[in-house]
């Protein structure tokens, strides 16, 4: 069948992270926002009325019109995967928001229900679309960084009560995960996206200080197929406001830190031959985001429709996208068990 010239998208769940979806979608020429859907009548009346798009109350009912080509599914995590399967269905390409699932089991079943109705399925990893992140990765796969050693993926965040009483699945164990599964999805994403396969992994989950089910700091060892080692530090509890999401990169012959408030910044760029491109690196380098959500979504709408248009997988398919949640998972039955968890994970 051909594809039209202008897409049209949908989004499930009117919230705050929908702002950035309706940004990306209403300021694409590719796009057009053309139905929104909330339980909460209200934020979606909002939302179509600012948009100038059709509400919905039910996802069931705005999955049934057949002029939509994407959804994306922006509502509490646990649903994510049970209404991306309504969405295979119904024959509706996707974005989900991270994490795709809450469990490997879900993520594989939106992953095989996907494939099955032959629809696209892109994760929302937006981080990976910040400059400083594609300069890196194209340091990576250009093998300037020689043997990879070791790498670092760190989360330093506050998320007060106050954030936590906002909804009551935030926190939880079945709609939400603490900090590793919320908060520092992306980093972990980034993190494997850089070193590969994992191996084995060890980690430890505390709740301090906020009053949730899951945990506020979380920190892990990982072992990567390479050889290579990798530590994760992830934190809603650090005082008083959000220091930094950094990810550092070492190898025999290169040395990249990704600072700032959401990976954007690159503070380290040290290769042999880097002398006369750092300085231009350090000149042109994005700003600090406004939110901790950062510039990404945009670009990664984008691919979306272009893979739509291309028939080809979006650059982060749920395959792409299980694999964070599978390292987070990973860390949470070793704070069960104090054990090491051997890859591949199997609940
Ligand atoms: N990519 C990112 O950087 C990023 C940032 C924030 C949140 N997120 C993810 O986006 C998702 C939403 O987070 P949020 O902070 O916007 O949450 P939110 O609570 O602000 O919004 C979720 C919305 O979904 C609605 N909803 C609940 N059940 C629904 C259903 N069955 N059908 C339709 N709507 C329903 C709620 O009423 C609410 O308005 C989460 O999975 C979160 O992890 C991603």
């Amino acid at each position: 069948m051909a594809v039209p010239e202008k897409l049209r998208l949908a989004i499930i769940g009117c919230g705050r992270i929908a702002r950035k979806h309706a940004e990306a979608i209403t300021t694409l020429p590719e796009a057009e926002l053309t139905a929104v859907c909330d339980i909460v009548p209200e934020r979606a009346q909002a939302f179509a009325s600012q948009y100038k798009a059709q509400p919905y109350e039910k996802y069931e009912e705005l999955l049934q019109r057949q002029d939509i080509d994407i959804v994306t599914i922006a509502t509490p995590s646990g649903l994510h995967a049970e209404i991306g399967i309504a969405a295979a269905q119904a024959g509706k390409h996707m974005l989900v928001e991270k994490p795709m699932a809450m469990t490997l089991k879900s993520a594989d079943a939106l992953i095989a229900a996907c494939r099955q109705a032959r629809v696209k399925l892109g994760v929302i990893h937006q981080n990976r679309y910040n400059r400083s992140i594609q300069l890196l990765r194209g340091a990576l796969e250009q093998g300037r960084f020689g043997k990879l050693t070791h790498g670092q993926a760190t989360v330093r965040w506050n998320r007060d009560d106050e954030y936590y009483r906002q909804a009551p699945w935030r926190g939880t164990k079945s709609q939400d995960g603490g900090v590793l599964m919320n908060q520092s999805i992306h980093n972990i994403d980034l993190l494997q996206w850089m070193f590969g396969p994992v191996a084995s992994v060890f980690g430890y989950t505390e709740t301090h200080l906020r009053r949730i089910e899951m945990e506020d700091v979380g920190v892990a060892v990982l072992r990567f197929q390479s050889g290579a080692l990798g530590i994760i530090e992830a934190a809603s509890t650090i005082y008083p406001r959000n220091i930094e999401e950094t990810l550092n990169v070492f190898g025999e012959s290169g040395s990249v830190m990704i600072g700032g408030i959401a990976v954007n910044r690159i503070e380290t760029w040290e290769f042999p031959d880097a002398a006369a491109e750092k300085q231009r690196l350090f000149d042109s380098q994005e700003n600090d985001p406004p939110d901790v959500y950062g510039f990404g979504h945009r670009r990664l709408f984008l691919d979306m429709i272009q893979a739509v248009k291309e028939d080809r997988d979006p650059a982060i398919p749920g395959e792409e996208g299980r694999k964070a949640v599978e390292i987070i998972l990973a860390v949470y039955r070793c704070q069960e068990s104090k054990q090491p968890v051997g890859f591949p994970f199997t609940e």
